[in-house]
């Protein structure tokens, strides 16, 4: 009886010591469950206020800018100033615009004003950089540089002070083109667009316009823009930044409507919040197919010769193309033209 009253008491001992066992871990699995989901949950649903602000620019700020050509345009009087953003290091992109379509020689009688507008350089090397941006300055006297650090997700702060230079200093000018280094640009094809039957504009913006352009939700996308950083769904719309060109009346106008927004990294998209708000639509230009962000795979002498704007995917290519371009004879043989 003894032996089996023992034997009672162990295993009940031995039941009570797996109770506690599994409550344990109960109590364990429960707190690593609301651990991860505490830690989850929040994050998806509500960005904090710090990853917020990564989607805008600080902008606007004291920039100014420690590289200048303050007089030039009223030496040259252009009819229209190109501004070309361009990264500190990529003097290759910008000798290939110098040898090609923005060589001064080349653009008769001063109507056309090629400007490169550049902001910090940044990584180890940077006073080397800037070394070199200066020594090129010197020999070209075509830079304009501001004093915040140039990274992709800053071109917005550079659209926003090339406005302010153009405000400040080159209000003669008729138009302002804003046009990318990696462009291909047929400089006297924009200025006859822009010289068209239907005469001179106000509040006039033109390019490839992009409409009803959805906004990216995908935080792995490069264009992400949260919920909370831009409601709708889809934005006003606006010239894709390629290139667009601007009545000179414009930079004051959406400077001064810039700062009821708070501008978001996607530089021509915010251009389109700035306009909407201005109530000013964008126009597309009178031929629209000769602006091009995808250009076929082949060259074709014919069909690039009738092109305003079109995208190149290396310096070498443009001055390529374009050299090609300049050689004299028919561009199209008999025929090959729609
Ligand atoms: C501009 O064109 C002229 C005449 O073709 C040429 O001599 C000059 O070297 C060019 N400038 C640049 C910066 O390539
Ligand atoms: C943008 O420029 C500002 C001002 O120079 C700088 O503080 C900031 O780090 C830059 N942002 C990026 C992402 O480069």
């Amino acid at each position: 009886m003894g032996v089996a009253k023992q034997k009672g008491t162990l295993r009940r001992a031995w039941i009570q010591y797996c109770f506690w066992c599994l409550a344990f871990l109960l109590l364990l699995g429960t707190i690593c469950m609301y651990r991860i989901f505490s830690t989850h949950l929040p994050k998806q649903k509500a960005v904090s206020y710090l990853d917020l602000e990564s989607f805008y620019v600080p902008y606007p700020n004291k920039y100014r800018f420690i590289l200048d050509q303050p007089h030039v345009c009223e030496l040259r009087n252009p009819y229209v100033v190109i501004i070309v953003p361009v990264a500190p290091h990529d003097v290759q992109a910008r000798n290939a615009i110098r040898s090609t379509w923005g060589n001064d020689s080349l653009v008769k009688d001063g109507d056309v004003l090629v400007l490169f507008l550049l902001g910090l350089p940044s990584g180890s090397d940077f006073i080397a950089q800037q070394l070199h941006i200066h020594q090129e300055n010197e020999r070209h006297r075509d830079l304009l540089q501001s004093n915040f650090i140039d990274s992709y997700r800053n071109l917005t702060i550079k659209t926003m002070v090339m406005l302010e230079w153009l405000r400040d200093h080159c209000l003669q000018a008729y138009y302002a083109a804003k046009v990318d280094a990696d462009m291909l640009l047929n400089v006297v094809a924009l200025t006859q667009m822009l010289l068209g039957p239907s005469g001179y504009h106000t509040n006039y913006i033109t390019g490839l316009v992009w409409y009803e352009n959805v906004v990216i939700r995908d935080p792995s996308s490069k264009f992400y823009i949260p919920y909370e950083v831009y409601p709708k769904p889809v934005y006003p719309p606006y010239p894709l930044g390629m290139c667009y060109i601007i009545s000179m009346d414009l930079p004051e106008k959406i400077l001064d409507v810039s700062k009821k927004i708070k501008p978001i990294f996607i530089e021509d998209a915010y251009i389109g919040l700035c306009l909407e708000q201005l109530r000013i639509t964008p126009t597309n230009p009178p031929n629209i197919e000769q602006f091009v962000v995808k250009p076929p795979e082949e060259y074709d002498r014919c069909y690039y010769s009738d092109l305003i704007a079109v995208i190149t995917n290396s310096p070498a290519q443009l001055v390529s193309y374009w050299t090609d371009l300049q050689k004299p004879g028919p561009a199209c043989n008999e025929g090959t033209r729609i």
